[in-house]
């Protein structure tokens, strides 16, 4: 990786105070977390050994081939409206990827609460940290893991995951897609306070807005069919359950139903 042009495009001009660039660690997430880093700083790796996932998962990428990347960042939010951090980040990732391939613009899609979906399969997922509920400014912890020049995906994730290179057929620069995506991130960022704007752009790009969906709760691995109404601008997944019931879920994943298949994680 260059690190050269990643502080040249986005250090020199002030958009990021530090790029901490490490050619392998455990998790980009825990080491910002462990060093206590500061807002605006952007940890990179070319190989994350013990890369994270939500709900404890496994998040695994082939060294070189992918960006594995936490952003810190300070925002003056209220507890209530940390997760828009996550529909924030997930909007402009999506943005990001069209300033590069704007041909991707059908293809590409959100799926709540922050996966980005690539023709019906995940590309990249967000994990965040915040660890100062308590403050007025809290800082968060976007961990972001994007599926770049990925070819081969293994296991369970065969039929679920894809990259920009296994939908174009060309590798991409990883620099170019991380000089995108913290461009596109800083420019208009009073939208993650203005809730409703947000809310209604992500929702403009969502896949599964009034389709049949399976949902699971992680925590109990409850599961169950319905149809995915709407998602609240308090970030919660309106599901109609096949009781005709409207349920409101904050945490949890869903996989789309298309004709019997299931499509994404
Ligand atoms: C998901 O389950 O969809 C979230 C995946 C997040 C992966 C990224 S890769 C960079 C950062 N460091 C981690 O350990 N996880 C996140």
């Amino acid at each position: 990786m260059d690190t050269g042009i990643l502080q040249y495009k986005l250090v020199r001009p002030g958009l990021l105070k530090e790029i901490i660039w490490l050619n392998e660690v455990s998790s980009t997430n825990e080491y910002a977390a462990i060093h206590n880093l500061g807002s605006d700083t952007l940890v990179i790796t070319d190989n994350q050994t013990g890369g994270k996932g939500r709900f404890g998962r496994v998040w695994y990428s082939t060294p070189g081939k992918n960006i594995s990347m936490s952003l810190v960042k300070s925002f003056r939010i209220g507890v209530d409206e940390i997760h828009n951090a996550g529909f924030y980040t997930s909007l402009k990732l999506l943005e990001s990827i069209l300033n590069t391939h704007a041909h991707l613009d059908e293809k590409l899609a959100l799926k709540w609460p922050n996966d980005l979906m690539l023709n019906g399969r995940k590309a990249a997922g967000l994990l965040m940290d915040c660890r100062d509920l308590k403050s007025p400014v809290k800082k968060i912890i976007l961990g972001i893991g994007l599926n770049v020049n990925e070819s081969e995906f293994d296991g369970e994730i065969r039929h679920k995951a894809t990259s920009l290179f296994a939908e174009t057929g060309s590798e991409s620069e990883l620099e170019g897609q991380i000089v995108s995506f913290v461009n596109e991130f800083y420019t208009g960022i009073d939208l993650i306070s203005d809730t409703a704007a947000l809310m209604k752009k992500w929702r403009n790009r969502c896949c599964h807005i009034g389709m049949p969906v399976r949902f699971r709760l992680l925590s109990d691995g409850e599961e169950k069919n319905g149809i995915a109404r709407d998602i609240g601008n308090d970030g919660s997944l309106k599901l109609e359950t096949e009781d005709g019931k409207l349920v409101s879920y904050y945490s949890g994943e869903i996989s789309l139903i298309l004709s019997g298949m299931k499509i994404g994680t």
